[in-house]
């Protein structure tokens, strides 16, 4: 089913950002579930999906887990920089923050997560062999869950510097940017 929707004025669309991505967080089916996630370290550029864990619109902020020895922490600890991307087929939006990144390791942000967290979900963080490094054979790998929390576990915020949102229509496609997610910040940009 496609959605129409309206946009008469740049605080509709700033609620749009941020009830599509209350969603995202809530909605595992939702397509703001996941997100593009771009990093860059030197002159080069790395591109992956995760899964958007958590968000405060107050705060300006979009939160992801990802193993503390994963290829996007080392980049994220040379440059903060990150970009987050949203796209939705069925609501034809796409969402773009930039923002700097904030790493969380053993500390009380990541011990509060945690122990709402099901062993599945814990067990990603008890793995035997760090993502990315070569292997012979992928049976080489196994995870076993430990009781504490484990020191891989990363939470990442991202601090939102500048959104940039693009609606898709037939009538008139639609971009507006914010700065700083401050709501009175917003205008219009041609698409
Ligand atoms: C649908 C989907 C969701 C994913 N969610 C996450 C996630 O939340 N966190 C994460 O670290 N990796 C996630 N991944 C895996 C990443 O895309 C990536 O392959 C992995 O984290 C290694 O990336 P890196 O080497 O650039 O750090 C997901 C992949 C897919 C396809």
């Amino acid at each position: 089913m496609t959605y129409v929707m309206k946009f008469d004025n740049l605080d509709d669309v700033y609620s749009n950002i941020w009830s599509s991505i209350s969603r995202g967080v809530n909605d595992r089916h939702s397509d703001f579930h996941t997100f593009s996630l771009a990093t860059s370290i030197k002159d080069d550029i790395n591109n992956r999906t995760v899964v958007l864990r958590g968000h405060n619109q107050e705060l300006g902020k979009v939160i992801f887990h990802t193993h503390a020895s994963s290829e996007k922490i080392k980049d994220i600890s040379v440059n903060p920089k990150v970009e987050c991307m949203f796209y939705s087929k069925k609501n034809k939006t796409q969402i773009r923050f930039k923002g700097k990144a904030i790493i969380n390791q053993n500390n009380e942000v990541c011990m509060k997560k945690w122990s709402s967290m099901s062993d599945q979900s814990k067990l990603c963080y008890f793995q035997n062999i760090d993502p990315g490094l070569k292997i012979i054979d992928p049976k080489e790998v196994n995870q076993k869950l430990g009781n504490e929390l484990s020191k891989d576990f990363s939470i990442i915020e991202v601090d939102i510097e500048k959104t940039d949102w693009l609606y898709l229509s037939h009538e008139g496609h639609l971009r507006a940017i914010f700065i700083n997610n401050q709501k009175d910040s917003g205008y219009w940009v041609a698409p």
